[in-house]
């Protein structure tokens, strides 16, 4: 089945601020599975970092998905120049005093997957309303502000299980981010609380280390605590991995594909390399997130079968020799 693989990313705002484009350049090639940019108004947290006109600047810089977590008191107001930077994806904070949920569907009408992050001291339950408008629940465990803090697992270890509750909604692609002092200490006990994505910033930029070792050690541990997790040991499926459900010929598989994805769950179709159909074309392959499987079976398998013996007949009626 899927092997679990913690992602981790980067955050920049420990990096030489003088020279963004290069610490971009150098997380990627450290390994980073993501960019994630810590933006602060000076207003909802005591700091100023950048805005969305440097996160346009540094996205040309590489093809690695861009996070953006917005601490401002206005998302609303500025989510539109992130979403036109291109941001992947855009995480702002519940505690904000403006409504919610406009922004969270603008970020979903513009294509992108939409977070919410709790402060230390707000609890997992301020996030249900939204829940599902989730694609993302970001815990921090640090006071947000300032990267080099330490770790608070007493924060994690109590919303952890929650947040994941909330996500459930989702069939495939619900992340849960960990914020705030992970590191080669902390790393193992976040993964064993079912986190898949792993924000990474000061220690990344230790003097002295090698990133690029950093970001592997920080992966490792994290997938090490996937085993003693909640998960029945099992690691998460990440959200890109596909499973094939159905090879079929091709005006079959169509039908197949149309009725999964009818009902929002993405199908990818490929030609395959098996059989030659009497058609001269041989059979296309449906794969579908991993993480729907099981769901997927449950839901389609009839139509599966039944598409199946179609072929059968299909393949029958050219009435070739073999
Ligand atoms: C804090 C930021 C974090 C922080 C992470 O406000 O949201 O992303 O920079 O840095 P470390 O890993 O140093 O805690
Ligand atoms: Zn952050």
């Amino acid at each position: 089945m899927g092997e679990g693989r913690a992602r981790i990313s980067a955050s920049i705002l420990d990096a030489d601020l003088g020279n963004l484009g290069n610490a971009v350049r150098r997380v990627v090639a450290a390994g980073a599975d993501r960019i994630h940019l810590d933006i602060m108004d000076g207003h909802f947290v005591p700091n100023m970092t950048f805005g969305a006109k440097t996160v346009r600047a540094l996205r040309p810089r590489t093809r690695v998905p861009f996070d953006a977590h917005l601490m401002i008191s206005e998302p609303s107001r500025y989510v539109g120049e992130f979403i036109e930077a291109g941001c992947d994806s855009i995480t702002f904070h519940v505690e904000v005093d403006e409504p919610i949920e406009p922004t969270l569907q603008a970020i979903h009408a513009a294509g992108r997957a939409a977070g919410l992050s709790v402060k230390p001291k707000t609890p997992v339950s301020a996030l249900e309303p939204y829940a599902e408008l989730l694609d993302i629940i970001l815990i921090m465990t640090v006071e947000p502000g300032f990267g080099g803090q330490s770790f608070m697992g007493d924060v994690l270890a109590e919303k952890a299980g929650p947040a994941r509750e909330l996500l459930r909604h989702k069939l495939y692609g619900g992340e849960l981010h960990v914020d705030g002092g992970v590191n080669r200490e902390t790393a193992e006990i976040a993964g064993a609380l079912g986190v898949d994505t792993f924000v990474v910033g000061s220690a990344l930029f230790l003097p002295g280390r090698d990133m690029a070792r950093e970001v592997r050690l920080i992966r490792a541990l994290a997938d090490e605590g996937f085993q003693y997790g909640p998960n029945d040991g099992a690691p998460p499926i990440p959200r890109d991995k596909l499973t094939p459900f159905a090879t079929l010929p091709k005006h079959l598989a169509h039908q197949l594909m149309d009725e999964i994805e009818a009902t929002g769950i993405p199908v990818m179709m490929l030609r395959g390399d098996g059989q030659i159909n009497p058609d001269g074309v041989r059979d296309y392959e449906l794969l579908v997130p991993a993480s729907v499987e099981a769901h997927v079976l449950e839901h389609h398998g009839a139509t599966r079968e039944r598409l199946l013996r179609e072929a059968a007949t299909w393949r029958a009626s050219f009435g070739a020799a073999g």
